[in-house]
């Protein structure tokens, strides 16, 4: 049977055949949220590009809207490459509904990421703090975007609620 997240509902992302033959883990209601090098600065980081809310305040701000959405979240950050690796690879080991993924900059160099979002075969969806479409030339390329079923960029910490919803609806 084609593990489909609403009952009733066409699987519309691309993961859903697939997902049934590749993963075997039952799907839970929690959403990992993955966090990038410098954002555990956010804060006091670039508050003009990036806001002044922390990331402890994202967290908090948003396990609030999981609960309203009946989602658990699993919330982290790290500053480096290959540990996103391992926790994508956990996301789906562990049966994650989606990933919400800040990629931050790693977003626009790490083909190793784009791989993993392909090799787990979860909805991934891209989130950004500013719109990096709108700021230098290379931050224009988005592996992970090559990778993601949707994207929020440019609202600042309230993206990952909007991130939230949509991986709800999924
Ligand atoms: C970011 C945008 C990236 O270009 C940048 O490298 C970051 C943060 C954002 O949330 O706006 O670190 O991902």
């Amino acid at each position: 049977m084609i593990d489909c997240p609403q009952p009733g509902r066409q699987p519309t992302f691309r993961f859903a055949i697939s997902r049934a033959a590749a993963n075997p883990f039952p799907m839970t209601d929690t959403v990992f949220v993955l966090n990038g090098p410098n954002l555990n600065l956010l804060g006091t980081r670039e508050p003009e590009i990036y806001g002044s809310d922390t990331l402890a305040d994202i967290e908090a701000m948003l396990g609030e809207k999981a609960r309203e959405l009946g989602l658990a979240i699993d919330f982290r950050q790290t500053n480096h490459e290959g540990v996103l690796v391992d926790w994508l690879h956990e996301a789906r080991s562990v049966g994650a509904r989606a990933v919400l993924l800040n990629a931050a900059a790693y977003t626009h160099t790490s083909i190793a990421l784009l791989d993993a979002i392909k090799a787990i075969e979860l909805p991934v969806i891209e989130v950004h703090l500013s719109d990096p479409a709108t700021r230098e030339a290379f931050r224009h390329i988005s592996y992970v975007g090559m990778g993601a079923v949707d994207e929020v960029k440019g609202l600042g910490a309230r993206g990952y609620a909007v991130a939230l919803e949509k991986a709800a609806a999924l």
